[in-house]
Formats: structure tokens, C-alpha cells, sequence
């Protein structure tokens, strides 16, 4: 049987991620990672969670283990209006939608936004699991510049304006404003209301995904991280968060805040999708908030990606070479290098895995316009301050010795 033939149109361009391609290798015992995108487990509350699970098993009995409603537990939503407030997003339970993971929303969106042919407007680079959901619809991506400060408005109203005057349907920008993966660039607050203005004026939705915002550091004040939502003229905005980073990724619990209309629609599209998200997993993370639990952690969890985050500074400053460049990220668990022009980071990669035991993640795959080859991606969530410190003067040597020969 020639299986080839029988998968649909959407199924021929699912493309494996490329950071799962490498797990192989990075999974080696003795490997300093740099690569992944996990949480590091240390921060996981299990301690919590057993006595949050205790608990709800004696006063709640089976119920938890019961399907749910496909929006969410009603008292969850609930809480989380109230943590939305506290972002200065204002929203309503009806807005809101609880998902299996900020995932399901991505792709719950992109089914019930895009049609083949239709353009979404992404930053250079993006996160490779959005671009998937999107490319699965057999839209087209359209890369927009962005720089220190993020996407750079000129760049985003010039494509837009180009996109339309082709006849192109831009149905929504898709931005990661906060400690973006994978650059670790934060949106500055003048550009963040200028691409309101933008979306307005051509007439497309902005998604706006913000898994890491709580995750910000010292130097940081979270009023400089107001979501584009919270903003005058941001109602319109479908803004994702997730307790995978903050919290634990296993407990796959997003939730989606959304013009009414836009969340009755995703409602059906999760009806098909798995009716509902665990019930069980939503009862543990709400439990979790509601008894001041998350609070605490939420300190916790800064200090100690902080810490590691100036560990990772650090060392590209003492040990890089000229010519490499960084982000200095104020907050999340991404660092970004800039390689000279003429170095593939992608055989780079897999020469430092394999010869030296230090991972990272190439570039190219987060951009959709062919660039990025002499990128790549660090995070500092992993490893100890000290394997950081070991890791980065083993990649300063490589990557010194790989320039002299250019
Ligand atoms: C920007 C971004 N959005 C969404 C997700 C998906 O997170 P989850 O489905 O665990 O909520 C990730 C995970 O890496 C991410 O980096």
C-alpha cells in the first residue's frame, strides 16, 4: 500500500521539529545541554502536588477523575480573570478558555483563522511549534524584522502594506512580546503600542503568546512587560498564557483570552479536538493558585533562571570571540548568538555535540524566510552555574578556532 498517497494535503508538509531531532544526541549522558526548552524539573513543586492531590481526593472523590466542560472548570476561569486583571488584562469567564497547553490553542487558532493561502505575519525568528500549527493549515508565513527593542514597526507596516497591495488576506501577527523563544527579546512598550495601531489600520488580529512574562528577572519591572491586550484598543487581541513554564509543562493547562465570538469558535474546535483538557490537571494548578502556592513559587522560580541567566552572561563575556554576538535577555530561558556571516550553525551544532559534548539549537528553523543560518539557541534552564561557566568556554574555544579559518 503506498501510504504516501493516502495522506492529505496538510499531512505532506508536517515537517519533524528539529529539536526533537536532536534529542538523541543531547540525551548522552555527560552532555552539557544548552538545547531543549524544558523547564528544569528542579522547580517542579512535587511536594505540593501531593498534598494538593491528597486532598482533592478525599473531599472531591471520583468527579476529578471525570470529564469536564470543554471551556474549562468554571471557579479556574474564574481565578484566572482575576490573574489576568493583575497583568492589567481586563476579561470576562465567557473569554475565556482553558487548553491542553498553550500548544492546543496555537492550534486550535490556526483552525479556526486560517484557510490555505492565507498569510500570518510571524517575527525573524519565531517559535518553531507555532510555525508548525501554522504551516499544518497550509498558510503562509511572512517573516517580520525585529531588532533589540523586537519586531521593528516600520518593517511590520511595510510588509502588511505590500501583503494587501498584492491581494494577500493577512488574518493575524503572531508576537511572543516577553523573553521571546527563541531570541529572548522583549517588545519595548512604545513598539508594542504601535503595532496595535498597525493591526488596526490593516485590518488583522494580533495573537499574542505569553508563556514566559512571569518568568522576569531583577532588572525588570513587570510594567514594562504589559501585555499589547492590556493595552487602549487591545481588546481585539487573542492573548495565550501557559503554567507550562511557570509551573510544570506535564499538567498541560493554557488558557486563551479572546473576543467572545473568537472563543465560542475554538470551543468547537476543541469539542473536536479532546472534548476537554484533564480534569485533573486543571483542579492540581488551580488548587495551586488558589492556595497562595503559585505566588510564592513565582519568586522562587526568578531568582533561580535569574541566577543561571547571569551565569550564561557572564561566561559569553568572558570567553567569546570577536565577531559573536547576544541578547541580553531580562527574563525567560533563551539566550540568542549571532555567528559571522559564513558559519552553519547547524554543522556546528552537531560537530559540538558530538566531538565536545556541548549542545545547542541552530538557528535556521525559527525563521521563515530561508535566513539564519549563522544563529543559534542557548538555554540556560538546564545546567548548573558551573557546567554553564565549563560549557560556554568549550563553545568560546570552537567557535574562536571555526572564525580564524573564514
Ligand atoms: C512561545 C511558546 N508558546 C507556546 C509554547 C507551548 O507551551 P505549552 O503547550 O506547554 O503551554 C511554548 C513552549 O515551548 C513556547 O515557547
Amino acid at each position: 500500500m503506498d501510504y504516501n498517497a493516502l495522506f492529505s494535503r496538510s499531512a505532506q508538509v508536517m515537517q519533524p521539529s528539529p529539536i526533537r531531532r536532536m534529542t538523541g544526541l543531547v540525551n548522552q549522558p555527560g552532555v552539557i545541554s544548552f538545547a531543549g526548552g524544558m523547564p528544569n524539573p528542579s522547580t517542579f513543586p512535587e511536594h505540593d502536588f501531593k498534598a494538593i492531590l491528597d486532598d482533592i481526593v478525599e473531599t472531591d472523590g471520583c468527579r476529578i477523575f471525570q470529564y469536564g466542560v470543554t471551556r474549562g472548570l468554571e471557579e479556574f476561569r474564574d481565578l484566572l480573570v482575576q490573574l489576568l486583571a493583575e497583568r492589567g488584562v481586563a476579561s470576562r469567564r465567557e473569554q475565556l478558555m482553558i487548553t491542553s497547553g498553550s500548544q492546543q490553542g496555537l492550534e486550535l487558532l490556526s483552525r479556526v483563522l486560517l484557510d490555505p493561502g492565507d498569510v500570518v505575519l510571524v517575527e525573524l525568528p519565531s517559535y518553531i511549534g507555532a510555525l508548525a500549527c501554522f504551516r499544518n493549515t497550509l498558510a503562509e508565513m511572512v517573516g517580520v524584522a525585529q531588532d533589540e527593542q523586537g519586531i521593528i514597526p516600520e518593517a511590520l507596516s511595510a510588509t502588511a502594506a505590500r501583503l494587501r497591495a498584492e491581494g494577500r488576506r493577512i488574518k493575524f501577527a503572531y508576537l511572543i512580546p516577553n523573553f521571546q523563544n527563541p531570541s529572548g527579546i522583549t517588545i519595548a512598550p512604545e513598539r508594542r503600542a504601535r503595532v496595535l495601531e498597525i493591526a488596526a489600520e490593516h485590518g488583522f488580529l494580533i495573537v499574542e503568546d505569553d508563556p514566559y512574562g512571569e518568568l522576569y528577572f531583577r532588572d525588570t519591572t513587570p510594567e514594562w512587560l504589559e501585555p499589547i491586550k492590556a493595552r487602549p484598543g487591545g481588546e481585539a487581541v487573542v492573548y495565550l498564557s501557559s503554567f507550562s513554564k511557570v509551573v510544570s509543562p506535564g499538567l498541560r493547562t493554557a488558557y486563551i483570552a479572546a473576543p467572545e465570538a473568537v472563543t465560542q469558535q475554538v470551543e468547537l474546535a476543541k469539542q473536536a479536538a479532546d472534548l476537554c483538557t484533564s480534569s485533573l490537571d486543571q483542579r492540581l494548578i488551580f488548587e495551586y493558585c488558589r492556595r497562595g502556592l503559585y505566588a510564592r513559587h513565582l519568586g522562587e522560580i526568578r531568582d533561580f533562571y535569574d541566577a543561571k541567566c547571569r551565569a550564561m552572561l557572564f561566561a559569553l563575556d568572558q570567553c567569546m570571540p570577536a565577531g559573536v554576538r547576544w541578547t541580553r535577555p531580562k527574563g525567560g530561558m533563551f539566550v540568542w548568538l549571532t555567528l559571522p556571516e559564513g558559519l552553519d550553525a547547524e554543522a556546528l551544532a552537531m560537530e559540538a555535540v558530538q566531538q565536545f559534548k556541548v549542545a545547542f539549537i541552530h538557528g535556521a528553523p525559527f525563521f521563515v524566510d530561508g535566513t539564519g543560518r549563522n544563529t543559534l539557541r542557548l538555554t540556560f534552564a538546564k545546567e548548573s552555574a558551573d557546567k554553564i561557566a565549563e560549557g560556554i568556554s568549550i563553545l568560546g574555544e570552537f567557535f574562536k578556532e571555526k572564525i580564524s579559518k573564514l
